[in-house]
């Protein structure tokens, strides 16, 4: 076990910080890739162990996944994919570990597969709904069964996806939640399906998958009112192999943005961060608090829009508390934990809605936020769908030892807050970083950040 003691700031932070690709991203890159013919290059693959396990998923069924020496020395990942009808029965079940993409990205991918295969994972995961994308799948012609849980009328992993009676009918789906993982399932396997397959989001969630099929040439195309087909008809099947590139985690910049809001700063930059406005809530959010982030080098990398963030000295002077709901709730759905400590030092009561989906992520973000808070000295209110943060300007947190939960986003949110804190912070089960952000402490000590990791 790895425990977090994280020293209260004693100098502004300064520097360039350079986080992992975005794991989004990362996962599609290698699950696309393994669909091609010929070899992808991907610069910038997310280092943490969601994608690896994704990765590792990937080489049991015959894809084989490489680093190699790119241009400029920088690693590459070669991803040697085996044609969308290549993929062969893994030996054993597949551990998607904590990640709950790999699991429901592969769910729509194994559906149609020839093969039988089992998809199991960590307690977190195993604990985590899957009727989402079972549902739809079943619709389609899969057979998956799993296993009862916390909820009786949903399915929990472990996932046992049986070889399908034929090939899988396409759909017109309409999504009951905003779910990329969801939208991006059914896609994958609409990719198998002899018609058009229809998904319509009740809000625009982070379209990565449209975005790189489309690259990739595939036969998809983005409609209004949230209306995506993917019209197999006539299609080859074959998908185009052109080099990748991965930009920044715009999640895991919003923790070095607000560890410079926690600690002061001198000036700090993010350099070339994914920009997709599907991910920029963060930004949106931090710009009604009254925060300046600069925007600078903004171009196409790829498939997506990337520039380098910077904040300088003053920015968090005067924090302003917001409301954080609808659209922006889905666009910052996975950076809610580190706003919530962004505003416990705000000038105002903070409110934080239509977030009921956060109850069910790697933990129940909702009380694991809200027990964050209080355990660290701060105000707030607990609802179904959200919390509200009563904000201190200035406020130094209260020394705290606190518990990750198995949660990546809670320990890390937990590690930023405690460099404004008046002691030192402790954060036990602080291994679970490494599945998105294995770097993050050696970032935020470049910066000048004091935080170290010890184990017991
Ligand atoms: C993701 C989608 C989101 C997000 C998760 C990554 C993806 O989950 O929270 O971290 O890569 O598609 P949902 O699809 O459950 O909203």
């Amino acid at each position: 076990m790895t425990a977090f003691v994280i020293e209260p700031a004693k100098k502004p932070l300064l520097g360039y910080a350079e986080v992992p690709g975005d794991k989004s991203i990362s996962h599609r890159s290698l699950l696309f890739g393994a669909l091609c013919q010929e070899p992808v290059r991907v610069r910038g693959l997310g280092a943490g162990g969601d994608n690896r396990g994704t990765a590792r998923a990937l080489r049991a069924m015959g894809v084989d996944i490489r680093t190699e020496d790119g241009a400029g020395g920088e690693p590459e990942t070669v991803v040697t994919g085996v044609g969308l009808r290549g993929l062969k029965a893994p030996e054993a079940a597949i551990d998607c570990g904590n990640s709950g993409t790999t699991m429901r990205l592969l769910c729509g991918l194994l559906a149609p597969q020839p093969f039988a295969v089992t998809l199991t994972g960590d307690e977190s995961l195993t604990g985590r709904p899957m009727r989402r994308v079972v549902g739809p799948l079943s619709e389609m012609g899969a057979r998956i069964t799993g296993a009862t849980g916390a909820k009786p009328d949903d399915i929990y992993p472990p996932l046992h996806i049986d070889a399908p009676d034929g090939p899988l009918a396409a759909i017109d789906y309409r999504l009951p939640m905003a779910s990329a993982q969801v939208k991006s399932a059914v896609l994958l396997a609409g990719l198998y399906a002899d018609g058009l397959t229809r998904v319509t989001e009740p809000g625009a969630t982070r379209d990565h998958t449209e975005r790189m099929l489309g690259h990739m040439g595939a036969p998809i195309a983005v409609r209004g009112g949230g209306v995506i087909e993917l019209d197999t008809r006539g299609w080859d099947g074959a998908l185009r192999s052109d080099p990748i590139e991965v930009p920044a985690d715009p999640s895991q910049a919003a923790f070095v943005l607000a560890a410079a809001l926690m600690a002061g700063v001198e000036r700090v930059t993010v350099a070339r961060v994914c920009l997709n406005p599907t991910r920029t809530g963060f930004l949106d959010a931090l710009a009604e608090m009254n925060v300046l982030v600069e925007r600078e080098g903004m171009r196409l990398g790829g498939a997506e829009p990337v520039a380098d963030l910077s904040v300088s000295r003053g920015v968090g002077d005067h924090l302003n508390a917001t409301e954080i709901g609808g659209e922006l709730s889905v666009r910052s759905i996975d950076e809610l934990p580190i706003l919530a400590v962004v505003a416990a030092r705000a000038a105002g009561v903070t409110h934080i809605r239509d977030a009921a989906e956060l109850r069910v992520k790697e933990s129940d973000r909702i009380a694991a936020t809200c027990g964050l808070l209080r355990a660290l000295g701060c105000e707030v209110e607990e609802r179904p769908d959200g919390f509200s943060i009563e904000g201190v300007p200035e406020r130094r947190f209260t020394p705290a030892r606190v518990h990750a939960g198995g949660d990546h986003r809670i320990a890390m949110a937990a590690a930023v807050a405690g460099l404004a804190a008046s002691g030192p912070v402790r954060v036990d089960g602080a291994e679970c970083v490494a599945t998105s952000f294995p770097s993050f402490i050696e970032v935020m000590n470049r910066l000048g950040a004091d935080m170290r990791a010890v184990e017991d």
